[in-house]
């Protein structure tokens, strides 16, 4: 009986959404997220990545609650349905925490500072030297064929974008990247792109990089020169 409800009030969100692409945006974010996750169950996929895989948990359990103390003004970049609980990590003053997504779709997933843009283009958004830290998770080589989604991984584009982030970070400032290893086999360090805009530091808890045996996924932190 419950299945047969949720099932109708998907079917209606989603008949709503196609045929009114604009009214989610007059529709309050924590009534629009409460449809998402529980009627519509856009979680439920990811339930078992949020519970088992590493790289998930390191970055959910240790590695932003670690920035959210030690940092001020964090950028996240990418924003998903399994992103949104990141915000409570900065509930003290939400004004700290940042995001940005190319995709208009994510904004519901972001914090109260949400910028739908590129991150090629934080520049036009923020000032110079505004962020302490920038987490640039799962946005560099990743693939979804099925949506035609692929992340930047072209070296001219990874530069470039280097650049923009030297801009928009303090100096000393924080450049955590996160990706797969079957996407990028390389680190932006391992491939000669960090100079002159930032270098690898070990000023973190894990070193200059994190690994997890078994798993593709990598972290490298990167400090702003
Ligand atoms: C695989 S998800 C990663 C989500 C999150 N960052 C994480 O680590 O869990 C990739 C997200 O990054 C966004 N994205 C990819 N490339 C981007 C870019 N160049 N600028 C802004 N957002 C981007 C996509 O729209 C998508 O929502």
């Amino acid at each position: 009986m419950i299945g047969t409800l949720k099932s109708l009030f998907s079917k209606l969100a989603y008949w709503v959404n196609d045929t009114f692409p604009n009214a989610k945006s007059l529709v309050p974010k924590p009534l629009h997220r409460f449809v998402l996750l529980r009627i519509v169950g856009m979680n439920d996929q990811y339930e078992r990545m949020l519970r088992e895989n590493p790289e998930r948990l390191f970055l959910q359990n240790d590695a932003l609650p670690w920035v959210s103390t030690s940092y001020k003004q964090v950028l996240f970049v990418g924003t998903a349905v399994y992103t949104y609980q990141y915000e409570k990590l900065f509930a003290d003053d939400p004004d700290r925490y940042t995001t940005i997504d190319r995709n208009p779709s994510t904004k519901v997933w972001g914090g109260k500072h949400h910028i739908v843009a590129p991150i090629e283009q934080i520049n036009q958004h923020r000032p110079p030297g505004f962020f302490d830290c920038i987490v640039l998770s799962g946005v560099l080589a990743y693939r979804i064929p099925e949506h035609g989604d692929y992340g930047l991984v072209e070296q001219d584009d990874l530069r470039a974008l280097l650049k923009v982030l030297h801009g928009v970070l303090r100096p000393g400032g924080l450049l955590l990247v996160g990706w797969n290893l079957r996407d990028m086999a390389q680190s932006l360090s391992q491939l000669g792109l960090l100079d002159p805009y930032f270098a690898p530091t070990d000023k973190t808890p894990w070193g200059t990089r994190k690994e997890f045996p078994g798993d593709p996924h990598v972290f490298e932190f990167y400090e702003r020169r």
